[in-house]
Parts: structure tokens; C-alpha cells; sequence
């Protein structure tokens, strides 16, 4: 869901649209292009064509691209790609143009129901040059104005009632070429507004530095842009009165919406990135999971005699967590290994053994030549990446993304409880199908999934309690992090926050495992972050809490609202909403993310970007 920009005015098109993608590059992306609305040169009173350049890689790379061609113009549309739909390419780039090239499309966003659109278009003859959701929703608009003899404008309603998704759109029409078509749904969409011209993107940096005065525009409205002249109407063609604000945000502050770093901005994107990773997939009301990915493989994993589970850093963590899942639901053994010890034991993997990656860049070098190396010898290769069209989604046999968007801090955060929630929506869509999960507990931890995002929401009200303990304990120099279960893995993931930001080093153990030597680092400086929500394992963990306060450790404790137990043992406690223990993980690593991430600010370092490290590891 990246970057769109646009221009309509006096000033020529194309600058104004290249520094504003530039502008949008934080967010991540994939491919740029850009469309204008040019006059043959040599007979400027003929009709107006839409010309258009893009291609796979950087800005900088189109702009070279462009250097020597005339680009002269006053309207057009500029896009950065963040691919959902089709691989990262020159042809699956935007803008694209409807069948007769008189009309050009760039969108930001997901149409989920693109491909019975794109039959029925495919039956009217239409061609596609591209893969992407996009390329069917310009042609979607083109027909239905052909076919109703109706304006752009209401083609563009009528098309927008039948979508299915989340979109920003910017429409270019060659035959009026004085007016962009511009709607949003559920991603953003900003139109500054200047003297004799308006500027429209995916958020205020591209615009503030020609007028403060932006409109955001809302979800279901639809923007008639000239010029000189904004107009705003819902779907049903009602017209909406453009409410004018006067921004005062500093540039760098808009880049991170407002928040002090990417971390934090990440964090708090959690309730939209994990519905985005369930949405189109969990279908509550059919009762029903829609992965096209692992129906493909279901009988390979119904038959599999065990899962490998592939990951580096937080992506093993997750994978960790799933071996809990698929165990639990589907009773299949699961072994979860370093990538970089996989790929160098010669391990055994027999023909039908399932191999599944897990891994937010998907460029992890460990990870990529481990499962290539699985793939050689027979084993069916199942990604789960957060990048479109990287590498090791590119090997896999199969696979799902994660959906998060562009995650920028080094320290995954969002792209960890994306995997999580895909991970947990494959065990189901598995267990129930291959009845090792009744259709009873299927339904529950359908619904108990469907709630994570609203959960979610609430924690993260919990932030300034969180930054009060975060303050308290920002001068320890060691931490333990105990968790069992499923809220073991969540103890190591707590640990590795808090070392990657905050250089504080910290151990994440079963708390079981205390007592066979870890105990004797427990003095009244250790400091003990105990994931203690109440689980099957929850009068056990009291135990292990006393053992630490009988001591003199600090405890620190994840607990569920209502606990009365833990709250008179502990130093600390950060709540969160009771769910069920397989789904539990999602939520009970969200105070971590916010401890870690506190005490790295209190500390006064750069959290976004932690000493030495990358946020990729694409070297062994
Ligand atoms: C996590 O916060 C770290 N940035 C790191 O451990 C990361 O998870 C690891 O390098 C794996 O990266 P990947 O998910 O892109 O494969
Ligand atoms: N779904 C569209 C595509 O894959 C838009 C992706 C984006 O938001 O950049 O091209």
C-alpha cells in the first residue's frame, strides 16, 4: 500500500510529482511510474494522450530513465508499488491504462474480489498486460462507462460499489483532461489545495511545501479535481463539503504519521496490519478459512509426516510458536530450525517432508539457501513472506504473505504478529480439514482470531503505563523474560526486543528451565519479565514467580484483566484481554514491543535503527 502522488495545475506536472514520490520512499516499495497528459507536439490542438513511464526499482531509476524525454505537462499521476498482486515488475508497475488508453489508474491498496471482475472482463475480450488487481479495475471502470454511456465520474461509483477491498485511486482521462478522478476506502488520501492547482497524495509530504491547506479526503467519497475547483461526493453522488485543514506538521514527523520513530509507528499499525493479514482470508459468517496457497498443498500436508520450519531472529520466534499451533491442531510434528544451522547440518528431509519458510524481508540469506537447499532434496517448499515477489517467496512451491506493508524499523514488530495470525489461520484451515480440529473449537478460534485486532486496539491504550515501568527499569543491566507454552516463544521475542534496542542483555527462558541453573542469577537487581496470562499453565507460573520473589527479583508480569493472583506477587503488571492461549501470543507480545521499545528511547538510542544492525540480513 505505498505511495501515490498527483498534480493538476499551472506548474509543470512531473517535478512536482517526482520529488513527491521521493518524499513517499520511507514507505517502502518496489517500482515506480508516472503518467501524463501530453499534446503531440507538433499539433497541439489535437486530441490530449496519456503517456507512461515506469518501471521495476528506485525512483532515482525512472528519473534516469526519463532524463532525455519531454515530459512536458500539467496533469498527471505518480505511483511507488507496494505489491500485493503480481510480482514486482516493469509491467506490473503503475499507472496502467484501460483497454483504449484513454484513462490511467494508479491505486494503492488491495481489490479482493479482482479476479471474478477480471472474468467477467475476460469474457468481454478484454486484454490484460498486466497481473495485477489494478490493471482489472481501470478496465472494470472503462466498461461500465462504454456500456452505461455515462460519465467518468459515475462509472467510477458504480464501479466502487461493486469492489471489494481497500483502495486510494487517482484516474487520469485523456478525453478530459482538465479533471482527475480521485476515491478512497480504508487507505489515505490527502488533496492539497493551492492557488489555481491541487496536489494529491498518500499522505501530506509530497504537498506541504506548496500550501498547508489540505482535505482529507474520507472513506466512500469520491473527488472531482480541476484546477481551480475540488468537489467531493459519496457513492451515492450526494455532494460532500470539503473540510478544509490547516496542517503545522514538520515533514519529518509526517513521514513517521506523526509518531517519533518507524518502531513505534509499526507498533501502533498492529490492529490495522493483522486485520489486513485476516482480511479475505477468515470468513467468520461462512465459518471458513480462504487460502488459495495452502489449498493447493492440502493433501501434501494432510499426508506430511512432519513439518520444517525454516526462520531467522523474530521470524523463528514465530515459527516456534507455530510448531505449538500445528501440533496442537493438526497433530503433525513439527521441527523448528536456526536457517543457519539447517542449511549446514545435511539434514535428513525425506520427499513430502514440508519445508515452511518464514520470513518478513524474505531475502534472509540463511533462510534462502537453506530451503533451496530442502528443495533439492524433495521437500515441498511453503513461504511465508512479507515482501511480494522476494526471493524466497519466489522459491517456495507456495506460500502467503503476511500483508503488513512496508515494516521499516529493524526491529520487526508488526510483521511478527502478521506471521503469527497467517500461521495460526494455515494450523486451522489444516486441523479442520484434515479432522484432527472439531468443527466446535474451529468456529471458537475463528472468532477468537477474528478479535485479536480490537484487542490489540486496547493494549496499546495501555502505552504511557508501559513507558512509566519502561522508565523504572531502563538502568538494569540484565533481564530475564520466562514464559511456558505458547507464551515461551513470546518470552524469547520479548528478550530479543529488548537487546535490539536497548543493548540490554536479556534471556528469554521455558520458566520451568529456571531451576536447572538460570535461578542462580536471581538477586534483587534482575529484573523478571514473567508472560504470565492464565493458561493451562498459570498456577504453575505462580510457583515460578515465587521462586523469583522469594529471591529478591523484580518482577515484571504480562497478565490478563481480572487476575488477582499475579498483581500481589508482582512488582509490575501490564494487562491485556483474556483470549484463548493459541491466539494469545498476538496479544501478550504487544507490552514487550512497548517495554523494549521505551526503554530504548529512555535510554537515548536510535531505536529505528539499532547499532550493527540490518534490517535485512541478505549475507550469511
Ligand atoms: C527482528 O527484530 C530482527 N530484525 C531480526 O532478528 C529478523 O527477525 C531476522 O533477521 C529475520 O529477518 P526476516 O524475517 O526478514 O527473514
Ligand atoms: N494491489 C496493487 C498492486 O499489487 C497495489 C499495491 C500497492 O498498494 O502499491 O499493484
Amino acid at each position: 500500500m505505498c505511495g501515490i502522488v498527483a498534480y493538476i495545475g499551472h506548474r509543470e506536472a512531473y517535478p512536482v510529482i517526482l520529488k513527491g514520490l521521493k518524499r513517499l520512499e520511507y514507505r517502502g516499495y518496489d517500482s515506480a511510474g508516472i503518467a501524463l497528459i501530453q499534446y503531440p507536439p507538433h499539433n497541439p490542438s489535437d486530441q490530449p494522450v496519456i503517456t507512461v513511464y515506469k518501471r521495476k526499482g528506485k525512483v532515482a531509476e525512472l528519473e534516469e530513465y526519463l532524463a532525455a524525454k519531454d515530459l512536458h505537462s500539467h496533469v498527471g499521476i505518480g505511483h511507488t508499488r507496494w505489491a500485493t498482486h503480481g510480482e514486482p515488475s516493469d509491467r506490473n508497475a503503475h499507472p496502467h491504462l484501460s483497454g483504449n488508453g484513454r484513462l490511467a489508474i494508479v491505486h494503492n491498496g488491495i481489490i479482493e474480489n479482482y479476479a471474478s471482475i477480471k472474468q467477467e472482463l475476460l469474457n468481454k475480450d478484454h486484454v490484460f498486460h498486466s497481473d495485477t488487481d489494478t490493471e482489472v479495475l481501470i478496465h472494470f471502470i472503462e466498461d461500465i462507462q462504454q456500456n452505461n454511456q455515462c460519465s467518468l465520474e459515475e462509472a467510477v461509483r458504480i464501479a466502487l460499489r461493486r469492489v471489494v477491498g481497500a483502495y486510494v485511486i487517482v484516474i487520469l482521462d485523456a478525453d478530459h483532461p482538465d479533471t482527475l478522478i480521485a476515491a478512497r476506502k480504508g487507505t489515505p488520501l490527502v488533496i492539497g489545495v493551492g492557488k489555481g492547482e491541487h496536489f494529491l497524495a498518500s499522505d501530506p509530504s509530497p504537498i506541504i511545501e506548496y500550501t498547508q491547506e489540505v482535505v482529507f479526503v474520507n472513506d466512500y467519497e469520491v473527488a472531482i479535481v480541476k484546477a481551480d475547483e475540488l468537489v467531493l461526493k459519496n457513492l451515492g453522488n450526494e455532494r460532500q463539503t470539503p473540510f478544509i485543514q490547516k496542517l503545522d506538521l514538520e515533514l519529518a514527523a509526517i513521514e513517521k504519521g506523526g509518531f517519533d520513530h518507524f518502531m513505534l509507528k509499526e507498533i501502533f499499525e498492529q490492529p490495522d496490519t493483522i486485520f489486513d493479514s485476516l482480511r479475505g482470508r477468515l470468513d467468520e459468517q461462512q465459518g471458513r478459512i480462504i487460502m488459495r496457497g495452502v489449498e493447493e498443498y492440502m493433501q501434501k500436508f494432510i499426508d506430511a509426516q512432519r513439518i520444517i520450519m525454516v526462520a531467522c531472529g523474530t521470524s523463528w520466534h514465530a515459527a516456534l510458536t507455530a510448531e505449538y499451533m500445528f501440533e496442537e491442531l493438526c497433530r503433525i510434528p513439527v521441527e523448528v530450525e536456526y536457517a543457519s544451522e539447517f542449511r549446514y547440518r545435511n539434514p535428513v528431509i525425506h520427499p513430502g517432508d514440508i519445508v515452511m519458510a518464514i520470513s518478513q524481508s524474505g531475502e534472509t540469506a540463511d533462510t534462502l539457501v537453506a530451503i533451496e537447499e530442502a528443495k533439492r532434496a524433495g521437500a515441498i517448499i511453503f513461504g511465508i513472506c512479507n515482501v511480494v515477489g522476494s526471493s524466497i517467496a519466489r522459491v517456495s512451491h507456495a506460500g502467503a504473505y503476511t500483508h503488513a506493508g512496508p515494516e521499516i524499523g529493524v526491529a520487526s514488530t508488526k510483521a511478527f504478529t502478521a506471521q503469527l495470525a497467517v500461521l495460526c489461520m494455515i494450523a486451522l484451515k489444516v486441523g479442520r480439514q484434515k479432522g484432527t480440529l472439531s468443527n466446535d473449537r474451529f468456529i471458537h478460534l475463528l472468532h477468537e482470531l477474528a478479535l485479536v485486532p480490537d484487542k490489540v486496539k486496547e493494549i496499546l491504550q495501555q502505552h504511557d503505563q508501559i513507558k512509566h515501568i519502561a522508565a523504572k527499569y531502563a538502568t538494569a543491566r540484565d533481564f530475564l523474560y520466562l514464559g511456558r507454552g505458547y507464551n515461551f516463544p513470546v518470552a524469547l521475542e520479548g528478550a530479543l526486543k529488548l537487546k535490539e534496542i536497548s543493548y540490554i542483555h536479556a534471556e528469554g527462558y521455558p520458566a520451568a528451565e529456571m531451576k536447572h541453573g538460570p535461578i542462580a542469577l536471581v538477586d534483587e537487581h534482575l529484573p523478571v519479565l514473567f508472560v504470565a496470562t492464565r493458561d493451562r499453565f498459570h498456577e504453575k507460573i505462580i510457583s515460578n514467580i515465587q521462586e523469583i520473589k522469594a529471591r529478591k527479583g523484580q518482577v515484571i508480569a504480562v497478565i490478563h484483566e481480572g487476575d488477582e493472583v499475579v498483581p500481589q506477587l508482582a512488582n509490575e503488571v501490564m494487562v491485556v484481554p483474556q483470549a484463548d492461549e493459541i491466539v494469545a501470543p498476538i496479544l501478550n507480545v504487544i507490552p514487550l514491543q512497548l517495554l523494549a521499545y521505551y526503554i530504548g528511547v529512555a535510554k537515548g538510542y536510535d531505536v529505528d535503527k539499532p547499532r550493527n544492525l540490518a534490517k535485512s540480513v541478505t549475507v550469511e
